[in-house]
């Protein structure tokens, strides 16, 4: 081997690396990750770029750097703003675009260069599809910009410099998985690779001041690296979560350097695109049974914004030595302490059931206030009684079967009304804040006990 390159060990799950290869990750415990990379030392180039950034790199006091938050650049979709945290951050950011194959990252970022091409010159870097293919996509989704560029090709040093001659004020890369630099001996997608790309993209961005949002696919296995190795590379990472089977779709922050991460973006996958859902509860209770036992409505703050949604619970005699629990859109490991909770406080005996949980609509929820509603879904199940469906449900509930308070009861409970609910089950403490909220009654429990004896 030539002096000064050297074989590592790069885990593709969660880029850690290892001289020698590893059956598991030490740091993610995924097992066969490990792929054999070749790298440069680089160590003559790293100390030319020093001397040089020495005599251009200029400080200058905080107080004299101006910057506005209200400058926010609106991409036009409501939903992706919401989750961006107003819009683009202005003087060039980051945003990793992550999700399962096929789950419609390139939809979205065309609807983005859509909105956005009407004032602004956009770039749109595609390694995947060819140009026919994007316009096929984009005749879908109907008029475009030409303000609109399409670049179809891989090579980061063509890339770099179309960039830097056509100066647009918004950039897009899809994929960052199909990017190759010529200087790195790896193949395209390894994780050498893509860190690679992904520190000229982060250059470019911060150098030219220009927005680059980068599309990443999540996969475990194969050669391609997950978009979790660049995680902390860029300013702010979006998932693109939902069904296969169901049309819609959310999108959520996990990292946002100039925002919060709690708020989703709702959308719905149509034939002409990604259509944004403007009141997410109404859609998620749609096709709710009616005088179903084991169905209860409860509440989910997601940021600042209460989405209501539909908890099932199938509890049935088992017919093993050994019951059955799943739990599909909450965790699983909550739902079996929630029933432990069940069968200590309330004496249940559900040690010979089989019990099945299910957040309708395939939506994934884990606020802690949706505790009492799989309480009831569980017991209505149980007993076979339907509960009112005009009742509505909240509360985080604690192991010795008490109704722990919860952040934000007004907003729930304004959102509950506005949808025509006319009972709210909620915890006792929360009923101070509440009180002045008419129209809709008001049941403040303090235990899973008081809770059940209401149906
Ligand atoms: N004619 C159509 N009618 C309705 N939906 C369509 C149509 N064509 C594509 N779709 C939807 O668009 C999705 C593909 O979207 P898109 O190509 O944006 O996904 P992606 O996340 O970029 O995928 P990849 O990871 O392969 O790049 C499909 O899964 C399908 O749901
Ligand atoms: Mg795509």
């Amino acid at each position: 081997m030539a002096k000064g390159k050297k074989t590592v060990y790069f885990c593709q799950n969660c880029g850690h690396e290892e001289a020698k290869w590893l059956g598991q990750c030490p740091m993610c415990k995924e097992w066969n990750t490990f792929v054999e990379e070749r790298i440069d030392s680089g160590i003559t180039k790293g100390t030319t770029v020093a001397a040089r950034a020495v005599n251009e790199a200029k400080v200058v006091p905080i107080t004299e750097v101006s910057a506005d938050d209200d400058t926010r650049n609106k991409t036009g979709i409501k939903e992706l703003d919401r989750v961006l945290g107003g819009g683009i951050v202005p003087g060039g950011s980051l945003v990793l675009v992550g999700g399962d194959p096929g789950i419609g990252k390139s939809t979205l970022l065309l609807q983005v260069c859509q909105r956005m091409a009407k004032q602004q010159k956009i770039l749109y870097i595609s390694g995947e599809e060819s140009q026919t293919q994007i316009k096929l996509r984009a005749n879908r989704m109907g008029e475009f910009s030409q303000n609109l560029l399409l670049l179809c090709e891989t090579n980061l040093g063509i890339i770099r410099s179309v960039i830097e001659k056509e100066k647009p004020e918004l950039v897009i890369i899809d994929s960052i998985q199909t990017m190759y630099s010529e200087d790195v001996n790896s193949a395209p997608g390894s994780v050498s690779q893509v860190r690679e790309s992904t520190n000229v993209f982060m250059q470019l961005a911060k150098g030219l001041c220009i927005p680059i949002f980068i599309v990443g696919h999540v996969t475990k296995e194969g050669t391609v690296a997950g978009p979790r190795v660049l995680e902390h590379m860029v300013d702010t990472v979006l998932y693109f979560e939902g069904d296969r089977h169901a049309s819609y779709r959310i999108l959520r922050a996990v990292k946002n350097r100039f925002g919060s991460t709690n708020e989703i973006g709702v959308f719905e996958m149509r034939q002409n695109g990604l259509v944004e859902v403007e009141n997410p509860s109404e859609y998620m209770l749609s096709g709710k049974p009616e005088n179903a036992s084991g169905s209860v409505v409860a509440c989910s703050m997601e940021g600042t914004r209460p989405i209501l949604l539909e908890i099932q619970a199938l509890v049935a005699r088992t017919n093993f030595g050994m019951p059955r629990r799943t739990a599909a859109g909450t965790d699983y490991n909550r739902v079996n302490l929630l029933m432990a909770v069940l069968e200590k406080r309330l004496g249940m005996n559900l040690g010979n059931c089989d019990a099945y949980v299910n957040i309708a609509g395939g939506i994934k929820m884990n606020e802690p206030a949706i505790d009492l509603g799989i309480v009831m879904a569980l017991v209505s199940s149980y007993r076979n009684r339907p509960i009112d469906e005009k009742t509505i449900v909240f509360g985080e509930v604690g192991l010795s079967g008490e109704v722990r308070a919860v952040n934000m009861p007004e907003q729930r409970v304004a959102e509950a009304k506005k949808l025509g609910f006319e009972t709210c089950i909620l915890p006792e403490v929360c009923m101070k804040t509440v009180k002045d909220v008419k129209g809709i009654k008001l049941l403040g429990v303090k235990s899973v006990n008081e809770a059940v004896a209401i149906f």
